[in-house]
């Protein structure tokens, strides 16, 4: 067996694109959580990632190291188990709508989530703003919760993948985040120690997204794939379009009364399609449904009424008021209103997702810094989305917010965000590709 590589060596290797043995990987991870290696080495490691590259085999190591900083969850106990995990968009409630649509049919739902990020929406932050709702639950309310009703939904548990907290932390300040393998890693660790064994992925294309072209969000899907099957982990995925904003609505209790509506049959037509696209692999991929007919099975749930009722359960379980996917009146609502207007005649060609992101960030959505409350009521409603045609002076969008003149200048945001031009235009393609 060929000895591990000293960590100076494998800094050296790794700048200079040559192969390096998992095992070195392996002991250089240990190395850093030991505290026998500073953050300046793995910062340099990663930045050797970024510019060369690694393998698969060293992803393999990085994973299972990273993996082993911590606990595991084995939920096989619990009958067919799924996850579902987007790499981070603009108006993306759909975790909303798969976490009870998924039980509704079968596969048992037990996820971990995050909160906003940058200009992309949390889903925790959206649960949050359910009255009552409760995402800190402890291990055997969370297991309880799984076995009783199917679905729970809680914040990241700081006992799986530790190291993943503080190596993204240090990826995010060395400028050290945007590559495939390291980003694999980082999701895939996650949702492996998470225990589901079904995993649908949701990764992201386009301006609002982390990758901006398909070859790069496909490299890291396929990786994470591959990732996930040693570990016996069934997983799909789903390259799917982020040029403008999911659905119609932005904001955390605007984005829960958009999963309403999808739950109660209707809703945006993207963000249902998705929705349905999503717990359909998942629930081919966990077994519940045969390939083929796993988008049926959840089309059924929605119309049904099955997946309503079972998000009326979830949000009871957890301490949140179950009312509010009937009456989204319930929720938290901005106290001012202001109509965004089409500058001329035509038809939309652009709603950019980032800028539509920041848009709502700067109203209070999201975070300008990580120590911020995000507040619950503001955001922005979209009345035009991409192909739609509108009329000089015709709404394209209603700023909610706490302020007028916070709102006017999000108003503004939403004029730069948005393209009119005077020929028609088709929608962008929602699914890119599918595995
Ligand atoms: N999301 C993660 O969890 N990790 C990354 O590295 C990027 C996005």
């Amino acid at each position: 067996m060929v000895a591990a590589l000293a960590p100076l060596e494998l800094l050296e290797r790794t700048r200079r694109g040559e192969p390096i043995d998992p095992q070195s990987v392996t002991d250089f991870v240990q190395a850093w959580l030991d505290g026998v290696i500073g953050d300046p080495q793995m910062a340099a490691w990663c930045m050797a990632v970024c510019i060369r590259g690694i393998d698969m085999p060293a992803t393999q190591a990085l994973t299972s190291a990273m993996i082993a900083s911590g606990d595991r969850l084995e939920l096989g106990k619990f009958g067919p188990t799924g996850d579902k995990h987007s790499t981070g968009g603009v108006g993306d409630a759909i975790s909303l709508v798969v976490a009870p649509l998924s039980a509704a049919i079968g596969v048992k739902v037990a996820k971990m989530s995050g909160r906003g990020l940058g200009h992309t929406g949390g889903t925790l932050d959206k649960l949050e703003s359910i009255p009552g709702m409760r995402i800190d639950l402890d291990m055997a309310d969370f297991v309880r919760q799984l076995r009783d009703v199917g679905v729970v939904v809680v914040g990241a548990n700081e006992r799986l993948v530790p190291a993943d907290k503080r190596l993204y932390a240090l990826r995010d300040q060395t400028a050290t985040v945007q590559n495939p393998s390291l980003i694999a890693s980082s999701i895939m660790s996650k949702k492996i120690a998470g225990g589901a064994h079904a995993i649908v992925l949701d990764v992201k294309v386009g301006s609002g997204a982390f990758f901006e072209d398909v070859d790069s969000a496909r490299e890291a899907a396929k990786i994470m794939v591959a990732l996930g099957a040693p570990w016996g982990r069934k997983v799909r995925y789903i390259l799917s379009s982020m040029e403008e904003p999911l659905g119609t609505m932005v904001g955390n209790a605007l984005e829960v009364a958009g999963a309403a509506e999808v739950l109660r049959g209707g809703g945006a037509p993207d963000l249902r399609d998705l929705s349905i696209r999503i717990t359909g692999a998942l629930a081919e991929a966990a077994g519940v449904a045969p390939v083929g007919e796993g988008l049926a099975a959840a089309g059924e749930a929605l119309e049904s009424g099955a997946a309503l009722r079972k998000a009326e359960q979830w949000v009871e379980a957890q301490g949140g008021d179950p009312a509010v996917w009937t009456d989204v009146s319930r929720l938290p609502a901005a106290p001012i209103t202001l109509t965004v207007r089409a500058p001329t005649d035509g038809y939309v060609n652009r709603l950019d997702a980032r800028e539509v992101g920041e848009a709502a960030r700067w109203l209070g959505a999201g975070r300008l810094h990580p120590a911020q409350a995000v507040d619950p009521a503001v955001g922005i409603e979209l009345l035009a989305k991409i192909g739609d045609p509108v009329g000089a002076g015709s709404p394209v969008a209603v700023v909610h917010c706490r302020e007028t003149e916070t709102g006017e200048r999000a108003v503004q945001m939403m004029l730069d965000a948005l393209g009119v031009s005077d020929t028609p235009v088709e929608p962008p393609v929602l699914v890119i590709e599918e595995s």
